[in-house]
């Protein structure tokens, strides 16, 4: 049997081979690289909902089995037992780092979590009240001037120091960007503490690193809160090819600085379609109100003719449980006495899934609830700003989008991306 699809030009009477090529996980694909030179016909796919981009070895997804596994290990797994910083080293490296290595790796992102005073002057120069996601993108840009050398990177070495200095220093970006939005001074890392609660510490130290304690004599920061976050982290950490993911990698293509592709990541993830809905969730939720008032939102994301859609439903790739909305279901039940989730959210988010998960409409979309729906109320319980919930998925998604970088650097024959267009023009 030819390993080959038959395409056959009905107008033309003339048929083409093309080339079937299979992976280790998941559908095998149909390389058309030659179909332009071969019939003078482009292949049309809007929203690249039946095509691969690139071939990879970082993240796979199951969308029909709701399977999720960076490196070939499950997000279940990981989000169970290991911490961020070890699931970063394993997309990094390929490998689960022994406990040396997780030392050595947590140690140098330490000390390489600190900003040039240059850049974060850059901050000073937008207006309090500046939304932190432009802040950020801005600055993940600027970043690129701090460290130019990393246009031309060759070996090994060089590709994971540049790597993990920007995984190192999102989080301080993101709190920065954050602090200059309420006009705050800036907190500098604490290296005696980790990554997630540094990124905490950050966000919420008053002027010179003091913490207050609250009413008992609580730390405001709490063992609980690290590891919730932690986790969130961790499932954002990378997910294939989606729409930002994307973005990183076609600005990989043009060889430009690997920071300005992160920003342009981060630009596409800021869109309500992509990372920006865990803002917008909440703000459903809210202008929801009450479960009492959830019909008639329902009867809205149903009406065609309505541009309302319900934020936190839906996935190009899922057509059944997202595995990370299951791993976040279950933290929302572990936090709830710890963390005080807000119960009105909760029973408004429970009305709608329960609705949503009956009703013909969505169940003949299979549309299910995604990451967004359950991160934005146990973020609120973190007492994260609404602002900051998509920093956090950025913080959680570069070294998905560095990896994804570097993979595509590292490519044998990786083209320019250049698609072409139906023309309807004049
Ligand atoms: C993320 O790609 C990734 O991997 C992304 C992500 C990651 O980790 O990187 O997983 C993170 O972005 C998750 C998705 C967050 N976005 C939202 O929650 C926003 C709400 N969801 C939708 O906008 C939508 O579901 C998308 C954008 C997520 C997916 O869009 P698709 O795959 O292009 O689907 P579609 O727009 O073609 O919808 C198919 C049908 C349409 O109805 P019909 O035209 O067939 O009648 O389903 C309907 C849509 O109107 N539909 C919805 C809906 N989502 C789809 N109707 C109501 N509410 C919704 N949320």
């Amino acid at each position: 049997m030819p390993n080959t699809v038959t395409l056959t030009d009905n107008r033309r009477g003339k048929s083409y081979d093309f080339n079937i090529l299979d992976g280790t996980r998941g559908p095998s694909v149909v390389d058309i690289s030659s179909f332009y030179s071969d019939t003078g016909m482009f292949t049309y796919d809007n929203g690249y909902t039946s095509t691969a981009s690139c071939n990879s070895s970082i993240t796979y997804i199951d969308g029909d089995k709701g399977e999720l596994r960076y490196r070939g290990i499950e997000i279940e797994e990981l989000a169970k037992s290991k911490s961020y910083l070890e699931v970063c080293y394993l997309l990094l490296n390929d490998a689960m780092p022994n406990e040396l290595q997780t030392k050595e790796f947590d140690l140098e992102l330490r000390h390489r979590s600190f900003l040039n005073e240059g850049l974060a002057q850059l901050f000073r120069a937008f207006p309090a009240g500046s939304h932190p996601m432009a802040t950020l993108t801005a600055a993940t840009a600027a970043l690129s001037t701090f460290h130019f050398n990393h246009l031309e990177l060759c070996k090994e070495s060089e590709y994971q120091r540049m790597a993990r200095r920007i995984v190192a220093k999102m989080p301080t970006i993101a709190a920065f960007a954050y602090r200059q939005s309420i006009g705050a001074c800036f907190i500098q890392p604490d290296i005696t503490k980790s990554y997630t609660e540094n990124f905490l510490y950050m966000m919420r130290a008053y002027p010179g690193g003091k913490m207050h304690i609250d009413l008992d004599g609580e730390r405001v920061i709490k063992e609980i809160e690290i590891k919730a976050l932690d986790t969130i982290f961790t499932l954002h950490a990378d997910h294939e090819q989606n729409a930002s993911t994307t973005s990183v990698r076609n600005v990989a293509s043009t060889g430009a600085h690997p920071y300005v592709a992160i920003s342009a990541g981060v630009s596409a993830l800021w869109g309500r379609a992509h990372g920006g809905a865990n803002e917008s969730v909440i703000k459903q939720l809210e202008m929801i109100g009450s479960v009492e008032n959830v019909d008639a939102f329902i009867a809205r994301a149903k009406d065609p003719d309505d541009e309302f859609r319900l934020m936190g439903f839906g996935h190009r790739v899922y057509k059944n449980f997202d595995p990370r909305a299951k791993v976040l279901k279950e933290l929302q039940v572990q936090l709830q006495d710890e963390l005080k989730l807000d119960s009105n959210l909760m029973k408004i988010a429970r009305k709608i899934e329960e609705i949503a998960l009956s009703d013909e409409y969505f169940v003949s979309r299979k549309l299910y609830p995604n990451i967004d729906f359950y991160s934005g109320i146990i973020l609120t319980a973190l007492q994260i700003p609404t602002s900051m919930f998509t920093p956090v998925f950025v913080i959680g998604r570069t070294v998905g989008w560095i990896t994804q970088w570097i993979e595509f650097k590292k490519g044998k024959g990786m083209k320019i991306a250049r698609p072409r267009q139906l023309y309807l023009g004049k």
